[in-house]
């Protein structure tokens, strides 16, 4: 694997590869043994936007595997006072062994790794957000045993976790169901990808329709980095799909709620879902530590 740029560039074989291997390294790091596969490699770690959860698990993944972690933030490096991209491309091939970038156009991460010709993995887009779904379906396999039948619903706005979670979903063989709010519909690429699996795929406009019969609900901010002057607009047209107990009730008794984080009480989803969820959650977090680590000894190793 050259790049990790988006889940749709993946084959089902690659993701359970990935997901097996994610799987592995987690039992290895318990019993506190590291592999050295990116020993002497140098991993930049460049970031336009804020980030926890990331940043963190990448820095501590690439020293885990024996590398070298710069953080590079986007404000800080000359491309915020508009050096051309191409340019700082090429200065960084000349130092780094490979790049993890969290920008705004998928046009950024892909550019960027044509002008470097070093391997590049997509650490979030306003496209996608290929190793968080890696995570999610990593957690949703851990805790439910397998993926292939599974019906996972997604409530909310139609950003890159939506997109990229209806790709990784229906490639796993899990019937996916969305609710948007009108006009915060996915890309359309992601559209007629969905389409070509028939009636394993859903869109509609009414969350308590999408629900029913949910093993896994999963929702995320209705207001993404980069889209803050829109928040009034978006607050009033999600109104109604906050993720309660209520709505959750035409899930199935065993259903599972995951959210990417960071999360927004009483918008998205409610206190009491959230913390009646923690232990998803909180082990899809971790799960971007070990994923991330299986993606990174494919692309940098
Ligand atoms: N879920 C996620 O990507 O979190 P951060 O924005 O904190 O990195
Ligand atoms: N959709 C959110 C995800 C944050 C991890 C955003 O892009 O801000």
């Amino acid at each position: 694997m050259k790049n990790l740029f988006k889940i749709l560039d993946l084959s089902s074989a690659q993701i359970t590869e990935i997901l097996d291997s994610a799987d592995e390294l987690k039992l290895l790091r318990k019993k506190g043994i590291f592999s050295d596969a990116l020993r002497n490699k140098k991993i930049g770690m460049i970031f336009e936007k804020a980030s926890t959860r990331t940043r963190i698990s990448f820095e501590v993944g690439i020293s885990e595997l024996g590398g070298t972690p710069l953080f590079l933030s986007g404000s800080d490096l000359q491309i915020g006072r508009g050096e051309p991209l191409k340019d700082t491309a090429r200065v960084l091939a000349r130092y780094l062994d490979g790049i993890m970038i969290r920008t705004f156009t998928q046009a950024t991460v892909e550019d960027l790794a044509k002008y470097s010709g070093l391997p590049v993995i997509n650490g979030l887009t306003d496209l996608a957000h290929p190793c968080q779904v890696l995570a999610d379906l990593m957690t949703i396999r851990e805790f439910k045993g397998s993926l292939e039948g599974l019906k996972l619903v997604f409530i909310g706005d139609g950003n890159n976790m939506c997109n990229s979670l209806v790709v990784g979903g229906l490639k796993m063989g899990m019937q996916v169901s969305i609710a948007v709010a009108p006009g915060y519909e996915p890309s359309r690429t992601i559209l007629s990808f969905a389409a070509t699996y028939g009636n394993q795929f859903k869109i509609t406009y009414r969350p308590e329709e999408a629900i029913c019969g949910a093993d896994v609900v999963i929702t995320d901010v209705w207001t993404s980095m980069g889209q803050e002057a829109e928040a009034a607009a978006r607050l009033k047209a999600f109104s109604g799909f906050c993720l309660t107990k209520e709505l959750l009730s035409a899930a199935n008794d065993d259903y599972m709620v995951l959210h990417c984080l960071p999360a927004h009480r009483e918008e998205e989803i409610s206190e009491e879902v959230f913390e009646e969820n923690a232990k998803y959650i909180f082990e899809e977090a971790e799960n971007r530590l070990h994923v991330q680590k299986a993606v990174m000894l494919k692309v940098f190793a």
